[in-house]
């Protein structure tokens, strides 16, 4: 559980208290470079290793695909923002070839290079594809071993995993590990993780998606396996249905203070999680989600009286 010492916590909560004015005035976030004394997001172990991640990660897809139409600043900011706190987790897809060159020569750049945890994917059918996607995903990370290789959605699985355990096996991959994102692949998905020696997974969870905790999350702490949360805000809807809601009072008992951070301190309360994968385009919500993982959690009663505020 995190359980930042309260000097850290009540540095980073009183600045998270001002973040409405900064959000005013967003130079403030983005101009500036980070006071030496700021506070830094916990970490968790990743299992059976010395390594830990910061509990906070940036899922990628949106800024990345919109590369073409926006330029590569507004993905640079978001990292730059999950830096400044001490993140260091980029979850990314194979795209085009193009989009991809770009987005690399953003994570080549002097200021995050060797600082992220790159965790990238092989989403396509057939062994060929699948092995060139692998040379792309090098390319992407400058043809540094790669951090986490993941098989999306277990998408051809039986394909591509006896070539995934060769890259660990030879050092190209650090970590291998599955993603799933829909509560329907579950049981497909806990079969996988009772077969095949994971490093991580990867699965959707969240205050209004909560399925994963029944079975999958303490079978990951049961077998020791590093475990990534995708879709936080099921993809933006949660915010639509949580939308023009005042927050309770009582959030402000687990360190609250936004609607996102209610659904992230949600997640970042199971024990089995080591870190939730936040997308977003905008620096700003960049920092209000890194906020989640600073301060008290909610325990067993309080999240069962979540699930029932988002569900009403
Ligand atoms: N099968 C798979 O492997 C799989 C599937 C789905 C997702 N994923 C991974 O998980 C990551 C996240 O999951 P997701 O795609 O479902 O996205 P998500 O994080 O659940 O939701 C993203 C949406 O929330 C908004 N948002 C983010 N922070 C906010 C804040 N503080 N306040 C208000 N709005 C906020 C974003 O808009 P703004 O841009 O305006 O902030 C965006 O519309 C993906 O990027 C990907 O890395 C993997």
């Amino acid at each position: 559980m995190a359980t930042p010492s309260d000097t850290t916590r009540r540095g980073f909560l009183a600045r998270m208290a001002g973040l409405g004015a900064v959000l005013a005035t967003p130079r403030a976030l983005l101009g500036e470079r980070p006071h030496p004394l700021q506070a830094r997001l916990p970490t968790r172990p990743i299992p059976g290793t010395d390594e830990t991640l910061p509990i906070v990660g940036l899922g990628s897809s949106k800024p990345v695909l919109e590369i073409p139409s926006e330029g590569t600043d507004p993905v640079a900011a978001v990292i730059r923002m999950l830096l400044e706190h001490g993140g260091r987790v980029v979850d990314t897809s194979p795209r085009t070839p193009e989009i991809d060159a770009e987005f690399g020569r953003v994570l080549a750049a002097q200021e995050f290079r060797d600082r992220l945890f790159v965790a990238t994917k092989i989403n396509t059918e057939g062994e060929a594809a699948g092995m060139a996607q692998m040379r792309q995903n090098q390319r992407l990370v400058g043809g540094r071993t790669l951090d986490l290789l993941q098989v999306e959605s277990m998408r051809d699985l039986d394909v591509h995993w006896p070539n995934v355990l060769r890259w660990r096996d030879s050092g190209e991959a650090r970590y291998i590990g599955v993603t799933v994102s829909s509560n329907g692949r579950h049981d497909a998905f806990e079969a996988v993780m009772r077969s095949e020696p994971l490093d991580f997974v990867q699965v959707n969870y969240s205050v209004m998606e909560p399925g994963a905790e029944d079975r999958l999350l303490p079978l990951a702490q049961d077998l020791g396996m590093a475990v990534l949360i995708n879709r936080p805000f099921m993809n933006g809807s949660y915010f639509g249905r949580v939308s023009g809601r005042t927050l309770p009072a009582w959030a402000s008992e687990f360190d609250c203070a936004t609607w996102a951070q209610f659904s992230l301190k949600y997640i970042l309360a199971h024990p089995a999680v080591t870190c939730v994968l936040t997308e977003t385009t905008n620096p700003e919500h960049m920092a209000d989600n890194v906020g989640a993982g600073f301060g008290r959690l909610p325990d067993d009663a309080t999240k069962r009286r979540m699930r029932e505020l988002v569900r009403d």
